[in-house]
């Protein structure tokens, strides 16, 4: 087929994936060069017209958090006080039997900008070892690679990328050996976008006659773009039953979590989440609560300030479950969410979106004048049919990277800090002597975990400068 038939073909499919209510994406197709055309053909052919569709003639059902969360309760959760040594034995044993038998995949959700951050680059490419200077990524490879090694498995890596940071993801991957992984168990797949819709009139927004408006559709695209790669199916026939899923951000979470897998498997949990006690009522982590009899999480920015304030007699906080994003998921169940991925709510924000006009003249609103639409990968939740909540201890599990140096909470000062305490107590646990002036850093690859700190440490210590475990 010659260049134009070609294009006369691919206007006559696209003008039917638009239909009338959205022809105006074309308005500029005479105009655009065979590359353009192309590029404005594939991003078009990615919209979810249905989706948007159904999106806008919802309007008024949209989901209004801020008076729901009246009604929240705090969740039924397996507390710290509730987890006695026989439980976590119990659960730690089901947990590595399920990890020894290759039926556990983890996930690391890394497709946002950190923008808050400052940092240019993928977050996962951001350094935050505190001795050995390993970067986010390297640091969640690591992780997984101590779990391989303590169950003799090898255990598959997925990492979720979005627009921005596909590409430098996996050149970084490429340029550094698969970070020890073997490539056959990596994964790295993008999530999908969302266009920018115009908040008066419903339009798709365009940000050149050729281009339209993107941007990532959120964690909860995870469900969509898995099922795209064809992993669920593979994952399924090669017995994989377990997918753990965390954040780039938290290089404190254990990989696959062996207790916390366990106690999954215990309860016949499809979807279970990884809290920690909130330290005080407005932290900005999402709210576990019980809404309507199910486990569902609030964003902190959806959860009004007296409601966030309730406490109980004795002073602690009412809604106390604070979200830390590292949740267990069943592939089965994940499949069954596919086939009705719509049953994810989008969440909708409104930004100012610059944008061209359909006299093709460029437009940069400084009021929000279009709505971007996301999906939470927490709203899986209420759709399980058995969910259940952990709380782990913030110092074993929970210290994000969000904000940039000198920032008053979650930043690089404060997750080193987080993690140099938890290898500093693990040392001192194995009888060592730290001196608080110094950092530690214990790879995992040599001590996953303090059993093995132990194990490994044999004769206690004395640390008196900064010292990396490798
Ligand atoms: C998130 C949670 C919050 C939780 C906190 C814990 C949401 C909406 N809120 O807040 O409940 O308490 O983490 O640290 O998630 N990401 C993608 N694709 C996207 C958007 C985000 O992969 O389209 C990834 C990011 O790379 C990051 C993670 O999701 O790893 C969290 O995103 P972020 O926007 O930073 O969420 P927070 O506001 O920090």
């Amino acid at each position: 087929m010659s260049l134009q038939a070609e294009s006369c073909s691919s206007l006559e499919e696209l003008k039917a994936l638009c239909g009338s209510q959205h022809d105006y994406l074309l308005s500029h197709w005479d105009s655009l060069d065979a590359m353009q055309r192309l590029g404005l053909g594939a991003q078009i052919r990615q919209i979810d017209f249905d989706g948007i569709r159904r999106e806008l003639s919802s309007q008024e059902k949209s989901c209004d958090w801020s008076q729901l969360a009246h009604k929240a309760e705090p969740p039924e959760a397996v507390r710290l006080a509730d987890r006695t040594d026989s439980l976590i034995q119990q659960a730690g044993h089901e947990g590595a039997q399920a990890i020894a038998s290759g039926q556990v995949a983890m996930v690391l959700v890394a497709g946002g900008q950190g923008t808050r951050l400052g940092f240019d680059q993928p977050k996962g490419m951001f350094a935050i070892g505190p001795v050995s200077g390993r970067t986010l990524f390297q640091m969640h490879a690591d992780s997984l690679r101590g779990a391989m090694k303590r169950y003799g498995v090898a255990i598959p890596f997925l990492v979720m990328t979005g627009p921005s940071t596909d590409q430098p993801t996996r050149e970084y991957f490429a340029q550094n050996s698969n970070l020890g992984l073997d490539p056959k168990d990596l994964l790295i797949f993008e999530q999908g976008t969302m266009p920018a819709i115009d908040a008066t009139t419903g339009r798709i927004l365009m940000d050149s006659p050729s281009s339209i408006a993107l941007s990532p559709d959120g964690h909860g695209g995870i469900v969509r773009a898995l099922a795209k790669t064809g992993w669920l199916e593979e994952a399924r026939q090669r017995g994989i039953r377990h997918l753990f899923y965390a954040q780039v951000d938290n290089p404190l979470v254990r990989a696959c979590d062996p207790v916390l897998i366990g106690l999954h498997r215990l309860a016949g949990s499809q979807a279970t989440t990884q809290v920690v006690e909130k330290r005080f009522a407005t932290e900005k982590v999402g709210n576990v609560v019980k809404l309507d009899g199910k486990t569902q999480i609030i964003e902190y920015s959806d959860l009004p300030e007296e409601i966030a304030k309730q406490s109980n007699p004795d002073g602690s906080l009412k809604l106390w479950a604070g979200n830390i994003a590292v949740h267990v998921f069943d592939v089965d169940f994940l499949e069954r969410c596919c086939q009705s991925v719509d049953a994810i709510p989008f969440h909708r924000a409104r930004k100012a979106v610059a944008y061209v006009d359909e006299f093709g003249i460029a437009q940069a609103p400084k009021e929000p004048n279009a709505i971007k639409l996301e999906r939470f990968v927490f709203d899986l939740l209420p759709a399980a049919d058995k969910a259940l909540v952990v709380e782990a201890l913030a110092a074993e599990a929970f210290a994000p990277v969000k904000n940039a140096i000198g920032s008053p909470t979650d930043t690089p000062e404060t997750c080193k800090a987080a993690l140099v305490g938890l290898h500093r107590q693990w040392l001192k646990n194995a009888g060592s002597y730290v001196d608080e002036a110094c950092s530690v850093e214990i790879h995992p690859m040599w001590a996953w975990d303090q059993h093995e700190v132990q194990a490994k440490i044999g004769k206690p210590v004395r640390i008196e400068s900064d010292t990396y475990f490798t």
